[in-house]
């Protein structure tokens, strides 16, 4: 399965701060907000991502990710010329993606939580070897703004609309999909929509009819924010915040995320701290390093 980024949009929202850099490039806390849907990608278990950003970004993106390889992984970078909509992203990363099944998740969507592991590891599964796709929903007091799930007596999926103005339920669609080979063909023959885009809605809506979509409602214990604006970049800033202290983690961390797949070991976890040590960020991974090493040295002890 592949993965793609979008973080291409013109981030017009959050003017001027998005004249020089790039929405998904703003600190949320104490790293990018790219770091989070990264991280989320490398715990479903992905390791092949391309990023779809313009062309004015590349050398900050490329400064930030590289090639990846620093997280055990693999990133390219897909250009979109024009910000033509979030299915466009399918499109412009077609030779990427290259016919394999594919999650497709927005740069500034910060998605938290416990089962959200074990929720994408199986829409992975079901969408390589099932077929299927999968979209989340999430509970929110006013969905307007968002895409929004319909559903009949039995809870089924029965419809889904961009932004209603008369929403059919308080579900929203949150910016995390999960398809099967078939995405980008379905893309390909969407038309703009009335604001002038390719809607994802209604590559989700191809997979609705075709009876090969499976919504999954996020856990209550799970908390989404769309990052889009100034008001919600705020309250992202301060649940971050709030959660590192609290439990004394970092949340977004794709270094740790990518160490516990094994994707890298502890002496590139070591010294990817130790570039950063004067950073909390960095610290926490000098920690985590020492930590491992410590288990690491006891579990040998008793073998
Ligand atoms: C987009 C999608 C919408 C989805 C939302 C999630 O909205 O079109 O269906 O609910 O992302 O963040 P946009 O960011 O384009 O307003």
């Amino acid at each position: 399965m592949k993965g793609i980024i979008l973080a291409a949009g013109s981030g017009t929202r959050l003017y001027p701060v998005t004249r020089a850099v790039a929405k998904p490039l703003l600190p949320v806390y104490d790293k990018p907000m790219m770091y989070y849907p990264l991280t989320l990608l490398i715990q479903a278990g992905i390791r092949d991502i391309m990023m779809i950003i313009s062309e004015k970004d590349l050398d900050s993106f490329r400064r930030v990710f590289g090639d990846g390889s620093k997280f055990g992984i693999s990133i390219t970078y897909g250009i979109q010329k024009t910000p033509r909509g979030i299915a466009d992203a399918l499109i412009v990363a077609k030779d990427f993606i290259a016919g394999d099944s594919v999650c497709l998740i927005l740069g500034d969507n910060v998605i938290y939580g416990r089962g959200l592991k074990r929720d994408m590891r199986r829409a992975a599964k079901k969408a390589e070897l099932e077929h299927k796709s999968t979209i989340f929903g999430c509970y929110v007091e006013d969905p307007r703004a968002f895409g929004v799930i319909g559903f009949d007596e039995e809870n089924r999926p029965v419809s889904l609309t961009e932004k209603p103005a008369e929403p059919a339920s308080n579900y929203a669609v949150i910016g995390l999909y999960f398809y099967d080979s078939r995405a980008v063909e379905i893309a390909e023959k969407l038309e703009p929509s009335s604001r002038g885009e390719l809607e994802i809605t209604d590559v989700n809506k191809a997979y609705l009819e075709a009876g090969d979509l499976e919504v999954t409602l996020l856990d209550k214990k799970v908390t989404w924010f769309d990052a889009g604006t100034f008001d919600s970049l705020v309250d992202t800033i301060s649940f971050v915040r709030r959660i590192q202290y609290e439990y004394d983690c970092i949340i977004g961390c794709p270094e740790e995320a990518a160490f516990a797949n094994g994707w890298i070991n502890l002496d590139e976890l070591r010294s990817l701290g130790e570039e950063m040590s004067k950073s909390g960020y960095g610290k926490y991974l000098m920690a985590l390093a020492l930590r491992n090493a410590r288990n690491n040295s006891t579990i040998n002890k008793y073998r």
